[in-house]
């Protein structure tokens, strides 16, 4: 039985997964034992059909991203790490709402082509880390039983909150993503490095360009629950087995 991490950047965004516990019958078999501070985040220990939980979020950017993927795997022993958020959409089929899973994961904003590197490459690192294909094809499966549209796509993280044309084109060309964010590459980094599988999903919030914000700020709350619901249906099949 393979320990669970659960992470989100931003409270709203690992809010449905709490608030829901005790009123919906949504999260009725999630059951928490402690609390433990650490590092300036919060760490939710859990059961979840008797299988053992961990529950987080980082705040937001890349290296805060970094050091709760890595205390939740390194501290509470995650073997398993599920991602769920929002993103701005970069790619144009994308709408506010749909759903994200990132098959490969870049940083936008890594940039040593001074030294004749392509964007988002350092010496022994990779442009894309690949998230795992098992937890890839449990998506598939809980979005084909859900009848749920999911995109696989490419995910660019970066520390900026993109609300501009010009640089989201220049995004979605330099790295043919599907979506931006400001975590999801940093956690692939570390759970690639640590050699734990990993999923991230991602509810479109905005479309990255002038409304940015305004939509961010409207659609926030209702992404982050159709993503962790989503998760929640992986963490169902992940339980039954499908994953050791
Ligand atoms: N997360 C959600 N929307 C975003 C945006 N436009 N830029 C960066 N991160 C985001």
């Amino acid at each position: 039985m393979s320990k669970i991490a659960i992470m989100g950047a931003m409270m709203e965004e690992v809010d449905p997964f709490l608030e829901l516990r005790e009123h919906e019958p949504l999260l009725k078999h999630f059951k928490k034992h402690n609390d433990i501070e650490y590092g300036g985040n919060i760490y939710h220990e859990a059961k979840f059909k008797n299988h053992d939980i961990v529950l987080a979020y980082s705040k937001i950017g890349k290296v805060n991203a970094t050091l709760t993927a890595a205390t939740m795997i390194e501290k509470f022993g995650a073997e398993i790490l599920l991602f769920t958020g929002v993103a701005g959409g970069i790619n144009p089929q994308l709408k506010i709402g749909d759903l994200v899973a990132a098959t490969q994961l870049c940083q936008h904003d890594l940039d040593i082509t001074a030294f004749g590197h392509p964007h988002g490459y350092v010496p022994e690192g990779s442009v894309y880390v690949k998230s795992s294909t098992v937890l890839l094809q449990i998506a598939k499966k809980v979005a084909e039983e859900k009848n749920i549209n999911l995109l696989g796509g490419i995910v660019a993280t970066g520390d900026q909150f993109i609300s501009d044309e010009a640089k989201k084109e220049w995004i979605r060309k330099t790295f043919d993503a599907d979506a931006l964010e400001m975590e999801g590459a940093a956690v692939a980094v570390v759970c690639d490095a640590l050699r734990v599988p990993f999923f991230i999903m991602r509810s479109i919030s905005d479309t990255a360009d002038a409304g940015a914000v305004e939509d961010f700020d409207e659609f926030l709350k209702h992404s982050s629950q159709r993503s962790s619901s989503f998760i929640l249906g992986m963490l169902d099949k992940i339980v039954d087995g499908q994953i050791k």
